[in-house]
């Protein structure tokens, strides 16, 4: 193998620089030469492609977002598609391939190892719901914002005697809600693996208001049914009872922003040279994810028949703390 891509692709996070930066160090040391895919597989598609060497990649271990941008690309999704993106690849003499990204952008890396290219994943999403890593890169940054969120809105939901009810991202997973609830303290937390009434959840209020509590954090992940606005319309509808005034903050995309923390720097740039390694090795077909501090492979097909599951166990430790 003489020559690697490496591609960003679907929601953008905090890692994605230090990720690329690791795999282009990583595949200079095995005198590899590296290939920035712009645009995800929409750039990969319509060829666009910059070499890269340090120089490129001096400088953006703390940068958010990343340089070689990001897109979702449903033209990817279809076989003409696939083919179009393994013309690019043929033609531009690239025989290996690292693809940074969430769920669909790792099922799309699936697609293409089924065609028999050889592509390693490496897991980045806020989301936390890929398979085959406790943590994906950009995560524990976007964690550290939603607390930070938190404690402001604290201060003021205290100030006013008022109930706020916090939206997180993550699609279907609740696991931003769960571990910001967790860590913010708040006083409930609604998420889609669990099912709360909303007569349960205005009885959460009550509760808080009975105990004497200055305020009432709700934190609701983007994915809980019936979702934030219909909470807030029934809080709101009962609020003289409740003894609190209602607020929204969706918190939106200033979770996938900023400059990655420690965790996820050391996180990305682990993962990026393993990626590398695996695909010198001739080892291809996975993803490389975190396990309890190991690096281990999941084979890519696992993503197509597995869904990751949130410990239930952290979230009755959560009831627990809202007390
Ligand atoms: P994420 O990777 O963050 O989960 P998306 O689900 O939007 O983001 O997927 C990113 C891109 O990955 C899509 O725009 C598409 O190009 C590709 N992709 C997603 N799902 C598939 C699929 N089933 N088959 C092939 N490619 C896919
Ligand atoms: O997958 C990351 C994520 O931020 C999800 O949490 C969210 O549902 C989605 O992407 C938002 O996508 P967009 O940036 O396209 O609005």
């Amino acid at each position: 193998m003489k020559r690697i891509g490496v591609l960003t692709s679907g929601g953008d996070g905090p890692g994605l620089n230090p990720c690329i930066r690791a795999v282009t160090k990583m595949a200079l040391g095995y005198g590899l030469e590296v290939m920035g895919i712009e645009r995800g597989y929409a750039g990969l598609i319509d060829g666009e492609m910059i070499s890269l060497d340090a120089r490129s990649v001096g400088g953006i271990i703390g940068r958010g977002g990343t340089f070689l941008g990001t897109a979702r690309a449903p033209e990817f999704k279809t076989p003409q598609g696939q083919r179009e993106a393994l013309r690019s690849l043929n033609r531009r003499g690239i025989e290996g391939l690292v693809v940074i990204g969430g769920n669909g952008s790792l099922i799309g890396a699936c697609a293409l190892h089924r065609l028999g290219f050889p592509v390693v994943g490496v897991p980045a999403t806020i989301d936390n719901d890929v398979v085959g890593t406790d943590m994906a890169i950009g995560v524990d940054t976007a964690l550290n914002t939603i607390l930070d969120a938190i404690d402001k809105i604290k201060d003021t939901a205290s100030s006013h005697q008022r109930a706020f009810l916090v939206e997180t991202m993550g699609r279907e997973s609740g696991y931003l809600a769960l571990m910001g609830g967790i860590a913010g303290g708040t006083e409930l937390i609604l998420i889609p693996e669990v099912e709360t009434t909303l007569e349960e959840v205005a009885q959460g209020l009550m509760d808080a208001y009975v105990r004497g509590k200055a305020h009432c954090i709700v934190v609701v992940a983007e994915g809980y049914k019936p979702g934030t606005q219909a909470v807030a319309t029934y809080l709101k509808e009962r609020q003289e009872e409740l003894g609190f005034e209602v607020r929204v903050t969706v918190l939106g995309h200033i979770q996938r922003g900023g400059a990655p923390l420690a965790f996820d720097r050391i996180l990305a740039t682990r993962l990026g040279a393993a990626a590398v390694r695996e695909l010198h090795e001739g080892n291809h077909g996975h993803l490389v994810g975190l396990i309890g501090n190991q690096i281990v492979l999941t084979p890519l097909e696992d993503l197509l028949t597995h869904r990751k599951e949130i410990d239930l166990s952290l979230y009755e430790l959560g009831t627990i703390m809202e007390r």
